[in-house]
């Protein structure tokens, strides 16, 4: 077969673009207003957040990170031989590598983005870098069903691997139904590796996400400048300030835009009046405890197989399998 060196064909299940303004307008017709967590990842949000992954009190990805390194043995040992692995929204990057390079006579891998072009150069680059690997890139939202591409060669098995604790962002009934279709994805004697971050002390909690740099705070402000690019909005963006807190009765992080003063925003033709103080809440990042997650995977069908975690006890990195 010709074609661009390490070109790599994506299967394109043409995701439905999701609307922006449609679910801002949603968002401030409720009460607290929201605004949707996805939204903050344009490429400015994009970028912010990778800088967010680095700073001293964002102990999220380098702890996830620590996990993968000590345990990939271990973990790749617990998927066992012949798998297929699908990632969700992983790419090319260091976790991936972590896991990848450990798995015994992996029969292909599958990652699913919703970015055609974040999946294209992911699974170009780690083509290169693996070129005896069947790659098979699926564009589609892994937040909706969609279906596996056929590898060239049979599975014994397929394991869904979803790092970064994005399950974090989901109400728990969200979550279990998420964990559900996994669960029907993945099939008999499937397996799940997820990362998910555990309940502590609140003051490391809202450090991690109030960071002294401001990066979170730019992060979280983005969201109205985007809204302001791309909706028509008209946000004073000197009137919003960023605030995280923690409830410890939800057990989750809360990021919210909080209005200086009484205003009125424009969404296009729409008009929307903010008191002084109002929040609009954009983000829930749910903390869990090692026994809460297994028995919320436990109620989708998943049972447990093996847990990884660090010294501190900061971040679970699971194995669940189905029967
Ligand atoms: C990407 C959802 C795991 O909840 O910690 C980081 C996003 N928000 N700082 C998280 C985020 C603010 C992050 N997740």
């Amino acid at each position: 077969m010709k074609g661009p060196p390490h070109g790599v064909a994506v299967l394109d299940l043409e995701p439905a673009a999701s609307d922006f303004l449609e679910q801002a307008i949603a968002g401030f017709s409720a009460s607290p207003r929201t605004l949707p967590s996805k939204f903050f990842y344009d490429e400015r949000g994009s970028d912010l957040f990778q800088e967010i992954c680095e700073l001293p009190e964002y102990y999220v990805t380098r702890t996830e990170t620590e996990i993968l390194r000590q345990h990939g043995t271990e973990i790749a040992e617990s998927i066992g031989e012949n798998a297929e692995l699908v990632g969700f929204g992983t790419g090319a990057g260091v976790k991936t590598r972590l896991l990848l390079d450990h798995l015994q006579n992996l029969i292909a891998y599958v990652p699913v983005d919703i970015s055609k072009q974040r999946l294209t150069e992911s699974a170009e680059a780690l083509s290169r870098e693996m070129p005896n690997l069947e790659i098979l890139p699926v564009c589609a939202d892994y937040l909706q069903p969609f279906e596996l591409p056929t590898p060239s060669r049979e599975p014994a098995h397929i394991a869904v691997y979803f790092p970064g604790s994005t399950i974090g962002n989901m109400e728990p009934p969200v979550a279990r139904h998420f964990l559900e279709r996994v669960a029907r994805l993945c099939g008999h004697s499937g397996g799940l590796i997820i990362g998910v971050d555990l309940q502590k002390s609140k003051e490391v909690l809202e450090a991690a996400y109030n960071d002294s740099a401001g990066v979170t705070a730019a992060f979280n402000l983005n969201m109205l400048d985007r809204a302001n690019r791309e909706l028509e909005a008209d946000f004073d963006l000197s009137q919003w300030r960023h605030r995280a807190v923690y409830n410890d009765q939800a057990h989750r992080i809360e990021m919210h835009l909080v209005s200086g003063q009484a205003q009125t925003v424009h969404l296009g033709e729409y008009a929307f009046d903010f008191a002084a103080g109002e929040k609009i809440i954009t983000e829930f990042s749910y903390k869990h405890t090692i026994e809460g997650f297994s028995a919320l995977a436990a109620s989708a069908g998943f049972q447990l197989a093996r847990v990884w975690t660090d010294p501190r006890k900061l971040f679970a990195v699971f194995h669940f399998i189905t029967l």
